[in-house]
């Protein structure tokens, strides 16, 4: 397996590669791309930790490089929140990056796996599957948003609510990754019945701003990036184990599933050797998150014309 991370030098990028060069089977590629000179330098840093996993880093123009041969893309590239800020804030600068890096993959990698970090999510999927189908290779099959923060929030959560250890919880989230669209299925969870409503809503909002509360913590200095790479490696490590066979692999993911409620949704994936080959259904649901999910629904919807329609411009202006 070759892994390609673009963003490789930045705040997710650098713990992000780590964890893959300590967690890659052995044998496996790992390629760091960052605009940031020094990228070449992280790839030697890495390559000092005594795993059976080749690094090397690239810088410049060398993108094509760092695409060569890769089976699965992790895109964590660009800026991040600020306090005051919403994600959706980030798209006017995140948007370009993202549509130039997925162009590059399609020409170079057409049928890597592509994993975006990238914020704001829910428009940076659509607009990269515009921008593939742009260049002739789109498949929804390859192509997913890293949702998995919200999970990770969730566990820990719901360990710490439940007093049970978050090894083992298991929290469905749903829908998109920003504010009210991260819809998590408490009703699910294994005891939740101990739980009263009114925690359930102050637990479901502190899961839909969770990364709020890291941008915050932060005070000016960027969002979460140690959490998000244990997030991003986690799913494209199970991407990984996909494409290489093992059989029951899933996360949750946002993709364009055909969930029927909107065109890319987060839902649990299973990963085969194409990519994720089936969407589960997403079980019953409260009435509170019944009404949840008909309120994010145009929500979503509008996040997703954003990246669409930016990049159906975008590709027309960059042939
Ligand atoms: C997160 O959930 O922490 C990330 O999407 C970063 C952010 O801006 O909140």
């Amino acid at each position: 397996m070759k892994v390609t991370v673009l963003g490789a030098a930045g705040g997710i990028g650098q713990p992000l590669s780590l964890i893959l060069k300590n967690s890659l089977p052995a044998g496996s590629k790992l390629s760091l791309y960052d605009v940031a000179p020094f990228t070449p330098g992280v790839a030697k840093d890495l390559s000092h930790v005594p795993t059976d996993v080749c690094v090397d880093g690239y810088t410049g123009d060398d993108l094509p490089k760092a695409l060569e041969g890769a089976d699965v893309v992790v895109i964590p590239a660009g800026v991040a929140r600020k306090p005051g800020m919403t994600r959706d804030d980030l798209f006017k600068v995140n948007a370009g990056i993202v549509a130039n890096l997925v162009k590059n993959c399609a020409k170079v990698c057409p049928k890597a796996c592509i994993c975006i970090i990238t914020n704001p999510v829910n428009s940076t999927v659509p607009l990269a599957a515009e921008v593939l189908k742009a260049e002739g290779v789109y498949d929804k099959h390859r192509l997913f948003g890293v949702s998995a923060l919200d999970v990770l929030r969730s566990e820990t959560f719901l360990g710490e609510e439940l007093g049970l250890s978050k090894a083992d919880m298991y929290v469905p989230v749903i829908g998109g990754h920003s504010g009210t669209t991260i819809l998590p299925l408490l009703s699910q969870v294994v005891n939740a019945e101990k739980i009263s409503a009114q925690r359930i809503d102050e637990l479901t909002k502190r899961i839909q701003n969770a990364g709020t509360e890291v941008v915050e913590a932060k005070a000016g200095a960027g969002s979460a990036t140690l959490s998000m790479a244990c997030a991003g490696a986690r799913f494209a490590l199970k991407v990984v184990r996909g494409l290489m066979g093992e059989p029951g692999v899933t996360e949750y993911g946002y993709t364009e599933g055909d969930s029927g409620y909107t065109q890319f949704f987060a839902q649990r994936l299973k990963f085969g050797v194409n990519g994720w080959d089936q969407v589960y259904d997403i079980g019953k649901l409260s009435d509170y998150e019944q009404k949840c999910l008909e309120e994010l629904k145009p929500v979503l919807e509008g996040n997703i014309k954003k990246g669409q329609d930016f990049a159906i411009e975008w590709a027309a202006a960059n042939k």
